[in-house]
């Protein structure tokens, strides 16, 4: 087994709240086994141009309560080809770093499993804003950026319930609707568009002239950006179809910003001192998840073979290929995901009139 002396940490693709303290936790589990820590700058780019520096116990101190990544973010093109590979490994020889925490989506997942079975070990964490990752019920800076909506869609009901107006929003969220779908629920929005679930738009804008007629005066509907091209339109047609005065607001970047909240302090920590204790002991090429409540890990091939089953991006031939057993396990894992996007669709449905 190998014996650490010095493992890297790596924060990939777009930052989000709470990458900080897993930095922070990764960098402290590390030192106090007496492992050295190497904070490795921008991504895979970093481990490319060997851009990076040991830290010490102070350099991640007063980092857990900070927005974004310290160690900065890219989303490294070059490092997915051959002569990228062979550069990382390289710099990673060079530096004597014996294994890597990395930390982000599923395109850094990709690249920890292109290391690990090049020889240097790997454990990934996921972190995201999306909460995109099927494998983990839970991604770092999801309840940041949740609650960064939440903050905003209130300001926009008050000025909805002063004009009489409906506020259409896009949030975040790449193909996933989670952050529309639990922000819709936590602030009574009348309607979720996802792209993950069949968009009733004629019943929606039927609520809605039944609501006006009750005597509502504001509206929020919600809209994930995975449902592309819909928003904007959508707020015309109502405008249109119910008489309600509607405007459109995208929030942007701004979701990715800000201080992470207890969830994302709390989750981060655990995850990135789970992930020193796996390398450490002798693991590699897992990403670290929350599921039912625990923090476990999972096989990386594993994990980005459930994310694609549950997106629909794999083949008829490709499902054919999966042991029968294995597959059961991705099912499964998968339903539980749907489900529960489900529930809180049809409960949002239920009660945001
Ligand atoms: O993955 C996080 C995310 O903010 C998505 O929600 C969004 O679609 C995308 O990144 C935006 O990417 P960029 O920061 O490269 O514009």
């Amino acid at each position: 087994m190998t014996k650490f002396r010095r493992i890297g940490v790596l924060t990939s693709g777009g930052d989000a709240p709470g990458m900080n303290a897993a930095v922070r936790a990764v960098t402290r589990a590390a030192l106090a086994r007496g492992v050295e820590v190497m904070g490795i700058y921008n991504g895979y780019d970093g481990l490319m141009y060997d851009d990076m520096k040991l830290f010490h116990m102070r350099d991640v101190s007063n980092i857990i309560s900070r927005g974004g990544t310290v160690l900065y973010s890219a989303r490294a093109v070059e490092f997915k080809t051959e002569e990228g590979m062979a550069k990382a490994i390289a710099v990673c020889k060079k530096n004597q770093i014996d294994g890597i925490v990395a930390i982000g989506g599923d395109g850094t997942f990709r690249g920890a499993t292109d290391l690990s079975i090049r020889g240097i070990p790997c454990i990934g964490i996921p972190g995201t804003i999306d909460n995109d990752i099927s494998s983990t019920d839970y991604t770092i800076g999801f309840d940041t950026a949740m609650n960064t909506v939440l903050e905003l869609i209130d300001k926009l009901r008050d000025t909805c319930e002063s004009h009489a107006r409906c506020n259409v929003v896009e949030v975040m969220g790449r193909a996933a609707g989670d952050i529309a779908l639990q922000t819709g629920l936590a602030t009574g929005a009348i309607a979720i568009a996802v792209r993950e679930i069949p968009f009733d738009e004629e019943d929606a804008l039927e609520r809605m002239i039944k609501a006006r007629k009750n005597g509502k005066r504001n509206f929020i509907v919600i809209v994930a950006e995975g449902k592309e091209n819909f928003a904007e339109g959508f707020a015309k047609r109502i405008e249109e179809k119910t008489g309600i005065e509607t405007r459109f607001t995208r929030f942007g970047h701004v979701q990715r910003g800000g201080c992470p909240t207890l969830k994302d302090r709390a989750t981060a920590s655990l995850m990135g001192k789970f992930a020193v204790d796996e390398l450490l002991a002798g693991k590699s090429n897992l990403v670290v998840c929350e599921r039912n409540g625990s923090i476990v890990s999972m096989d990386i091939g594993f994990a980005l073979t459930v994310d694609k089953l549950f997106k629909g991006n794999l083949s008829e031939e490709q499902i054919a290929k999966i042991p029968p057993e294995e597959f059961a396990k991705m099912k499964a894992i998968c339903d539980e995901r749907a489900a529960r996007k489900m529930l809180i669709y049809e409960t949002a449905k239920e009660i945001g009139n």
